[in-house]
């Protein structure tokens, strides 16, 4: 059954949009509770296909799950397993959040080594080189990372590159390593923070969190906790750009933590768009006739999110004037840009920058998804386009939005879903 989303654009939207769970906080937040067998309830877990996959491996490592009204009841007291099946991680990079969660569960994992991705190779070398730091044995066999050891040591660990997992699987298997783990160069992403403060209240020993050192003293043990998940920040941001795509719009975004988005904020502020605070957490997007071009660069938090530029660049293609967007964090994360280009706007991609030209009239057409953030971004082009656009492969995009089509056709967008026998 192919599933696909129709959309007619150029409809002004009004209403309220509620910004959901994270994501990229709750992946890790799932395999955290490996680390202290017992009982969990984590709130505010989105309902997306990569949250599945995730507790399909945590089924299968022997934990029991069960989504309940308010929150996500995980059980790991029975979990008896360290090897993840290549059928499932395979689904999702994040699966390498178990290479943390396991060594530091059970001083030994079998976790699928990740392969590329549309955005980019993404190696995952410097987790490796990190859980060896600590005294782990790490080899590949047949695609899998087999991580054997008697006893990790805490040890001094800097990071290439401040990458987001790889803080967070040293934090995991850090907090149960004797001695004392010291991560420089450590990421800062608000997802990364949400996951050392869960581990500080499970009772680890954690210093620095959200600074580019963190300080772990070991614990032999710690206990399973309740805690509630951090709104979805790159969810938050497709909205505030969803309500700024027609100076008709009127839209309210809600449950968005501004302090997570200063910089994406400040560069709506740029094009000429503003938040006018309505209530706690929520926000009305409000724009002027003619927006401007500005230059955007991606980097670590709290610099702008990688994660959020295909979104400012289908604002760019309404900007009077021509846009820069620079991508340094993936090598890959321009195949939108053809999608776009199909549907009549005018970008050019030279190395690592894609040139936007504006304003161009973005016509519906079919187009497919090729990544999460990307198939997301077509979204929002074909509610800004004329006429009818047609997505393909839209299970992408179900990985990280959750009720994406109940919540647009909420402030009247025209989206539906259509399911083809194929
Ligand atoms: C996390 O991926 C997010 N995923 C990504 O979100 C996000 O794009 C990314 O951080 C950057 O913000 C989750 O949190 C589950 P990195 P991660 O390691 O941790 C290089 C989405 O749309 N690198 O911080 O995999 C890497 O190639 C997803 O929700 C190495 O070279 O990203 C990249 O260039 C997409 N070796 C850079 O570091 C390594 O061992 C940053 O990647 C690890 C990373």
């Amino acid at each position: 059954m192919e599933r696909k989303y129709v959309i007619r654009g150029k409809k002004p939207l009004k209403g309220e949009i509620e910004v959901s769970g994270a994501k990229n906080a709750s992946l890790p937040a799932i395999c955290a509770t490996l680390l202290a067998p017992g009982v969990y309830k984590l709130k505010k877990v989105p309902k997306v296909r990569d949250v599945f996959c995730m507790l399909k491996i945590m089924k299968y490592l022997g934990a029991i799950y069960e989504f309940k009204k308010d929150y996500l009841k995980i059980d790991t007291t029975k979990v008896n397993k360290f090897s993840v099946p290549y059928e499932l991680a395979s689904q999702m990079r994040a699966s390498i959040l178990f290479l943390g969660a396991l060594v530091g569960a059970f001083k030994k994992a079998e976790v699928p080594l990740p392969g590329g991705c549309a955005i980019g190779k993404r190696p995952v070398d410097f987790h490796i080189k990190g859980i060896s730091q600590l005294g782990a044995n790490i080899n590949l066999e047949r695609g899998n990372l087999i991580v054997k050891t008697k006893k990790l040591k805490g040890t001094e660990i800097i990071l290439d590159f401040p990458s987001v997992t790889a803080t967070e699987n040293l934090m995991m298997a850090g907090c149960l390593t004797e001695g004392e783990t010291v991560i420089k160069n450590a990421a800062k992403e608000p997802e990364v923070v949400f996951l050392g403060n869960m581990l500080k209240k499970m009772g680890a020993e954690i210093k620095g969190i959200g600074e580019d050192t963190i300080y772990i003293k070991g614990k032999k043990k710690l206990k399973p906790i309740n805690i509630e998940i951090i709104p979805d920040r790159i969810e938050a941001g497709t909205y505030l750009v969803l309500g700024a795509l027609l100076e008709e719009n009127e839209v309210i975004v809600k449950n968005v933590n501004k302090i997570h988005l200063k910089t994406p904020i400040l560069k709506l502020q740029e094009i000429g768009i503003t938040l006018e605070e309505v209530d706690k957490n929520a926000f009305r997007v409000k724009r002027k006739k003619i927006i401007n071009p500005i230059k955007i660069i991606t980097a670590p938090y709290p610099g702008f999110p990688t994660d959020l530029q295909p979104f400012f660049a289908v604002l760019l293609t309404q900007a009077k004037g021509v846009s820069f967007i620079t991508e340094n964090l993936f090598e890959n994360r321009f195949l939108y840009v053809f999608e776009l280009n199909r549907m009549g706007a005018e970008i050019k991609v030279e190395d690592r920058t894609a040139i936007i030209k504006g304003p161009t009239l973005l016509m519906g057409s079919p187009v497919k998804a090729t990544d999460l953030r990307a198939g997301a971004a077509l979204v929002l082009a074909g509610l800004c386009a004329e006429n009818t656009t047609t997505i393909y492969n839209v299970e992408l995009i179900e990985r990280g939005y959750e009720n994406l089509i109940e919540k647009l056709s909420g402030v009247g967008a025209d989206i539906k879903v259509i399911e083809d026998e194929s």
